[in-house]
């Protein structure tokens, strides 16, 4: 297995930023191909742990082609506001091109707006959004304390957040059958895929394996400010929901 060096956090977000342009066009697919489709299953769940209410303003957080939005903006309904926001251009622009194919498709309004933005630097007013959700996003950027104490800023007091991320499978077994194929195989399908020359598919792994444990993030939402914190594992805790009420 090829190592790869994580880039420090000074380059972060350009690194971050640049393999994302690149994977752009191929990220739908080869999420589907790489998950084996459950990307699906698992973003489907986090909506429905969100408990969105019609009406409500949701914000989808380093929302990338705005899978979550669209989930979202199914349950905040006709009443509702659903913000996309995410740094990267070209990852929005594919939302974007979702978003109006399932506003024209659709005889029901589908409220999602389309917005970049930094996860670290919210210029949304305290206390403004009923329901936050962040998929596969906090483990890109530079400085997870931040975006977690502006998530805390922007929600109103009992408003809820869920943040679905690659994490730790619990059993060791499972560990290492994972372990293999996400540094072994997972880079070089990917790669085929996408043919990409980033080297997105090999900071995908590494990034995972840097990624705080379930019960080490459940203690940074904690301190964030969040209440009511908890996780629930996904397929055998290769990802995680969590969650916690401001
Ligand atoms: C793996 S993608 C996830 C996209 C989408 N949420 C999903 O579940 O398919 C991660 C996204 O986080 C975005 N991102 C990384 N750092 C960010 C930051 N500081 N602020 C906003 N978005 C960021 C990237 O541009 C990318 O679109």
């Amino acid at each position: 297995m090829k190592t790869y060096t994580l880039p420090d956090t000074n380059e972060k977000e350009t690194v971050v930023q640049n393999m994302f342009t690149s994977a752009a066009t191929a990220y739908d697919i080869n999420n589907t191909v790489l998950s084996f489709g459950l990307h699906h299953l698992w973003k489907r769940l986090t909506i429905s742990l969100l408990d969105i209410q019609e009406g409500n303003t949701v914000i989808d957080l380093c929302g990338g082609t705005a899978d979550l939005s669209l989930l979202a903006a199914s349950k905040s309904g006709k009443t509702g506001h659903v913000l996309t926001m995410d740094l990267n251009f070209a990852m929005l622009r594919i939302g974007l091109e979702k978003v109006k194919a399932k506003q024209s498709a659709s005889k029901e309004k589908c409220s999602v707006a389309i917005v970049q933005a930094n996860a670290e630097f919210l210029s949304l007013r305290d206390s403004s959004v009923d329901r936050l959700v962040v998929g596969f996003g906090l483990r890109n950027v530079s400085h997870l304390d931040a975006a977690l104490s502006e998530i805390y800023r922007v929600l109103k007091p009992g408003g809820r957040f869920a943040c679905l991320e690659f994490s730790t499978p619990v059993n060791s077994l499972w560990r290492q059958m994972y372990k293999f194929y996400s540094f072994a195989l997972l880079p070089s399908i990917g790669k085929i895929v996408s043919g990409d020359q980033t080297g997105i598919y090999e900071y995908l792994p590494a990034s995972i394996s840097r990624f705080p444990n379930q019960e080490t993030f459940c203690s940074m939402i904690q301190k964030a400010g969040f209440r009511e914190v908890s996780y629930r594992n996904l397929s055998g805790g290769i990802v995680a929901i969590h969650m916690g009420v401001r």
